[in-house]
């Protein structure tokens, strides 16, 4: 059984396997909300500054006390989301740090025992689901923060260089209860989650070094129908046993590139799709960062949506509030220009995917079923070639933002392409050479209704 669209339209790909089932939600929603927050936005450098700068616990200490948004206003994060058509929304519960935004009984390193005396990811859960939007929760594997995570010589640790820690020991074993003890907190004390996003393997730590089995039979336990990512088993950039025929218990359900969109997307060894979500943010920097303003363009959000989608991916698009929660106000202008043309033209990227069609010259393929639809992200002269699709197949055409009926163009300067099909963007009856400026210089989207 296939938890897609039957192959029945022309063009279509071939389906997602049933092991696919339970993120059919997620394939359908395409776009969602990444939010980086926590201690680290009071510093301004990032999520990563304890470790970019060797810094002590206890010169990161005054910060964790100084932490105390009290005027965070979770409601405007969700109604920002959703504006920008974000069906779901992943938060960092606990960052590399080891500060938890929930009330964890295994530690008072959290925003609900410190200074805030607040349980943030309580908060957060109500106010996404409040607006209807699917919630998830980023949870690291790694704590720089806990006296049994390994310090000195490790890859990352903020006192991995300090030979004061050469001689430490570790019990890694006593640190793993406590990461599977907060993990089972958050799937057993917030509610269903729709999906649980670990972060990061590394070096030797991967797979069963962080007892994954064990962690992912409890998961499953408590949160059946939760999708999981892939970190479980490999770092940011891997694939891991997913797009395998062996794939591990921890494989997840989807692949994570980070900060890419894959040149190919992303196939199983057999061929057959793979879920996976390319998460970006919007400048450079996921946690709030004092001086970074290279922020991605509107139009830039626009294309990528389309590209994720045109291979069969999602795009989570991060967004890194300020010590007081405030969502940048350069991220909620390109969220939002993403959102007005996302509605505008929401059928050719929700619950669509990818065609088998070869990517035109002109821009990118998405595909629902019997509806193609042509993403026109470059200027045509005269009327737009459609490489791969035969006139017999097609029912109608349109310009899906205003539903204005376009047709197949006929005329002397196509007359050398017989076997290919042109569509015209002027009225019917008139030149079909004639050029015309597309309507959305962004993306023009035209969809083609295809017969069944
Ligand atoms: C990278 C960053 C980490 C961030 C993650 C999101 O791994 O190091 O801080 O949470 O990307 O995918």
């Amino acid at each position: 059984m296939t938890t897609q669209l039957p192959t029945s339209a022309p063009y279509q790909r071939t389906p997602v396997p049933e092991r696919f089932a339970r993120s059919e939600w997620f394939r359908h929603a395409r776009l969602g909300m990444f939010i980086h927050w926590g201690v680290y936005s009071t510093l301004g450098r990032g999520e990563w500054v304890r470790s970019h700068e060797e810094m002590s616990a206890e010169d990161y200490a005054p910060w964790t006390h100084a932490f105390n948004p009290q005027s965070v206003d979770f409601d405007a994060w969700a109604a920002l989301a959703q504006e920008a058509g974000m069906e779901y929304a992943v938060l960092t519960a606990k960052h590399h740090d080891g500060y938890c935004l929930f009330d964890s009984q295994h530690s008072t390193f959290t925003s609900a025992a410190m200074t805030p005396k607040r349980d943030f990811v309580a908060e957060f859960l109500e106010a996404f689901r409040k607006r209807g939007i699917r919630v998830g929760l980023y949870f690291t594997l790694i704590d720089w923060s806990h006296p049994d995570y390994p310090h000195y010589g490790d890859s990352f640790h903020p006192e991995r260089n300090n030979p004061a820690f050469a001689g430490r020991t570790h019990d890694f074993d006593r640190y793993l209860d406590l990461m599977h003890a907060q993990v089972e907190e958050l799937c057993t004390r917030y509610g269903k989650l729709d999906i649980l996003w670990f972060d990061f393997s590394y070096d030797d730590l991967n797979g069963e070094a962080w007892r994954a089995s064990e962690l992912m039979s409890m998961v499953r336990r408590h949160q059946p129908d939760v999708i999981v990512d892939n970190r479980l088993e490999v770092s940011a950039s891997g694939f891991g046993s997913i797009v395998t025929d062996t794939p591990s218990s921890y494989c997840g359900d989807f692949v994570s590139p980070e900060q890419i969109v894959p040149p190919e997307g992303i196939l199983a060894e057999d061929g057959s799709p793979v879920p996976w979500e390319s998460c970006v943010t919007l400048n450079n920097h996921w946690a709030w960062h004092h001086s970074d303003r290279e922020y991605k363009s509107g139009q830039t959000l626009v294309r990528k949506l389309v590209e994720v989608v045109s291979k069969g991916g999602n795009l989570l698009l991060n967004v890194g509030p300020d010590a007081d929660g405030v969502i940048p106000a350069e991220s909620a202008e390109v969220l939002r220009y993403l959102g007005r043309w996302l509605s505008a033209n929401v059928a050719s990227i929700k619950g669509a995917e990818g065609s088998a069609l070869p990517k035109p010259e002109w821009g990118r393929w998405t595909q629902r079923g019997r509806h193609l639809y042509a993403h026109v992200l470059e200027q045509p002269v005269g009327p737009l070639p459609l490489p791969g699709v035969r006139a017999e197949d097609i029912e109608s055409v349109r310009l899906l933002a205003n539903g204005q009926d376009l047709h197949l163009a006929s005329s002397w300067v196509i007359e050398a392409y017989p076997d290919l099909t042109f569509v015209a963007f002027g009225p019917e009856g008139g030149d079909d050479s004639f050029t015309y400026a597309l309507p959305d210089a962004d993306d023009t989207v035209v969809e083609i209704t295809l017969r069944s």
